[in-house]
């Protein structure tokens, strides 16, 4: 797979199969992976990669609390969404949101089975690893970036092996049990946990993709040779 075929088939996979990922071929993408650019080569990215028992352990946890703690769950270490959110923004946010309940039938209105769909977050969608980045807390925002593109390089190089990824900071709601879990240091927090593995092609929640902005809206060229 050559690099345009692998940002262009990158997708949030939310349907896994049930096959296992060989530790060798998670070690190769998150070594690999710290080939990302960071401000003076700081690397501010941490994982924590998961698989087998300690995946089914994080989820048994957690399935109990669904019905009663979503959407809240224990509040977020970290404000995701600007508020309030101010279009174009919330209008892509907004679109998105409605093209993935649309793939599994769930009208806006049904809030329940909009939950229960959500809650599919903490069972990492099926996937057999399950990533997490964390970052130090003292650090700002141009690690955060950093462990952004980090991020993304996983979520690239994955495809090199034919995987598929689920960035998910759903996970942010409930960094408490993900802290204790984890045995995080204290001066590490979560920014995001991601669901790798092979990708359900029959999936109805696989089939649609989410659209962008055209190029005019978000790029300036200046004074290129034509
Ligand atoms: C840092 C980050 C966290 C995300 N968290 C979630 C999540 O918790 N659950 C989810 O279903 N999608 C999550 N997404 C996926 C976004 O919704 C998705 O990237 C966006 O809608 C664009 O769609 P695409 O990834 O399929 O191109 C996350 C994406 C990023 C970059």
């Amino acid at each position: 797979m050559d690099i345009f075929d692998a940002v262009s088939s990158r997708y949030s996979c939310r349907a896994f199969l049930n096959k296992p990922v060989p530790e060798q071929v998670v070690r190769d993408i998150v070594a690999r992976a710290a080939r990302a650019p960071s401000a003076g080569n700081m690397q501010p990215w941490r994982v924590y990669a998961l698989a087998g028992k300690r995946v089914e352990d994080l989820k048994a946890l957690l399935r109990p609390r669904m019905a009663s703690e979503l959407p809240k769950g224990e509040g977020v270490e970290y404000v995701i969404y600007p508020q309030p959110m101010a279009d174009p923004y919330r209008a892509r946010s907004f679109t998105v949101g409605e093209l993935l309940y649309q793939s599994i039938g769930v009208p806006r209105e049904d809030k329940p089975a909009r939950y229960k769909q959500y809650a599919r977050n903490y069972e990492f969608f099926g996937a057999p690893v399950a990533l997490f980045f964390a970052r130090e807390k003292e650090h700002g925002a141009a690690q955060w970036a950093d462990i952004g593109g980090y991020l993304q390089t996983v979520a690239l190089l994955a495809r090199g092996h034919d995987l598929h990824t689920c960035p998910q900071q759903a996970w942010v709601s409930f960094h408490k049990t993900v802290r204790a879990f984890l045995d995080l240091p204290d001066h590490l927090m979560i920014y995001s946990g991601m669901a790798l593995g092979y990708e359900d092609p029959a999936a109805p929640i696989n089939q649609w993709r989410s659209p962008r902005a055209p190029l005019d809206d978000f790029a300036v060229f200046d004074d290129f040779e034509s």
